[in-house]
């Protein structure tokens, strides 16, 4: 009787604890990607405005590694054949310091913090360095900076674990919201090895997490993008990470959301410079969706003139994808957004059947892109159904010459460049050799 006493007022303190902050109903939450620290981040106040009742960062939270500038000659060359230094080198312990400091100070990220319960996973950059996987050294140190700038309890597990992954249910019993975040770096084996993205611990925790206690929704947010497999046919002229990269781990991970017949599973993720939505539809027997917001202020339209904006959302748009959602939510035709912006989900539980509505936004709160859905349709089907399954081919299976289009291109654009000069040279050496004929003559 005691102890069946002291287990009840155990287990009445842990309820209280744990359970009791994150039981109010969650329906808006945003999330964020790529925000270098040391430039304005004007976009806060529109998520401000939006008013979320959690924020999800992605990763690359900071800017930690310290980037090269591009050096064909010289000294410090860091790009072609004959580059003699890395373009990526990690900063020291009190160069990560200092920029966690400079991101948590900003006014507008305060803001935020007051109104908001903020949560993240990292990526690459501020994990230490570019690309990197397991094989960081400072991988350790930098976890401990990582869970300081989130404000993690000094006691918390996740100090004690190898990698940041974690785990958060939300809101009333019925209407939970569960977000998983991953951790696709500390574990990560080498890009090209086919090898594992979560390592052997991380999988067996994801494991229990998608079988354990049913939530409404289940958000997944990975750092980097788990639908798309944009690589495929931007290679070979540059490739991404992705999940798509790990073709084994990939597979593992729709096998094991399958398995566990979990209802109303969504993917998050950052990493690409771009916002866009992607579906796969033969993950398990509802659609997979994946929103990318990436990001905050570190978006490819930034790094080129607003003359050429025009010309890589042309690229964009000729990019072949068999996964992107491209409907009439879109500001632009490619669907994909390249300025800065941050995602959105909101969910309408008052609605029959609940509805949920993905949004990426731009930095004034103007959405760009967007899906409305219902939980009704991200439901574990007993028997297979008829989905469209037009987000079921993989790039990779597209035909050759569609696959490469991009690639094809550019051949082309650099053959008539090449065929120009030459040309030009041409005439030049040709009108120069008459002349000297005309000269001699003379
Ligand atoms: C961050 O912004 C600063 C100031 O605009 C710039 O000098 C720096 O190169 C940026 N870093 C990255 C990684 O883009
Ligand atoms: C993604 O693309 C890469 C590069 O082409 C390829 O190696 C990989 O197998 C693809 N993954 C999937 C799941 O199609």
């Amino acid at each position: 009787m005691a102890t069946v006493l002291t287990w009840m007022v155990i287990a009445t303190a842990f309820s209280f604890s744990v359970a009791a902050p994150e039981e109010a109903l969650i329906s808006r939450i945003a999330f964020g990607s790529c925000a270098n620290q040391t430039s304005p981040q004007p976009i806060w106040d529109a998520i401000v405005n939006f008013k979320p009742q959690v924020f999800i960062w992605l990763g690359d939270n900071i800017y930690g590694d310290i980037r090269r500038p591009f050096k064909l000659f010289g000294n410090e060359r860091t790009i072609g054949p004959w580059k003699n230094v890395p373009r990526f080198v990690p900063s020291s312990v009190d160069e990560m310091q200092e920029k966690y400091k400079i991101a948590k100070k900003n006014h507008g990220y305060s803001r935020l913090r007051e109104i908001a319960k903020v949560i993240g996973t990292w990526d690459d950059h501020d994990y230490g360095l570019n690309d990197a996987g397991k094989e960081f050294k400072g991988k350790d140190t930098n976890q401990k900076l990582m869970l300081d700038f989130l404000d993690e309890p000094h006691d918390s597990p996740r100090r004690k674990q190898a990698g940041v992954y974690a785990s958060y249910t939300f809101g009333p019993e019925g209407r939970q919201i569960k977000v998983i975040l991953l951790d696709t770096r500390y574990h990560r084996d080498p890009l090209r090895s086919d090898g594992t993205i979560l390592g052997t611990a991380q999988w067996k925790w994801l494991e229990k997490e998608l079988n354990g206690q049913p939530s409404a929704i289940t958000i997944i947010g990975s750092s980097i993008q788990v639908v798309s497999n944009l690589s495929a046919c931007t290679g070979p002229l540059f490739y991404m990470e992705s999940w798509g990269r790990f073709p084994s781990d990939r597979k593992r991970l729709f096998n094991m959301i399958s398995d566990s017949k979990r209802d109303g599973v969504v993917f998050i993720s950052g990493d690409v410079h771009f916002g866009e939505i992607t579906r796969f539809d033969c993950g398990t027997t509802y659609p997979l969706y994946d929103i990318t917001s990436s990001g905050l202020t570190q978006a490819v339209e930034k790094v080129i003139p607003s003359f050429l904006h025009f010309g890589l959302r042309f690229l964009a748009w000729v990019t072949p994808t068999t996964m992107r959602v491209i409907n009439n939510n879109c500001k632009y035709k490619s669907c994909t957004y390249g300025q800065p912006n941050f995602g959105v989900i909101q969910v309408d539980w008052e609605a029959k059947p609940v509805s949920l509505r993905f949004e990426v936004r731009g930095v004034s709160g103007e959405v760009v892109n967007s899906v409305t859905t219902s939980l009704l349709d991200l439901q574990t089907k007993t028997k297979k159904t008829q989905l469209p399954q037009q987000h079921c081919f993989l790039e990779v299976d597209l035909p050759w010459l569609t696959r490469h289009r991009l690639a094809i291109l550019f051949s082309f654009f650099v053959t008539v460049l090449i065929v120009v000069q030459v040309g030009g040279l041409y005439v030049v050496i040709s009108l120069m050799v008459k002349c000297l004929r005309k000269c001699k003559l003379d």
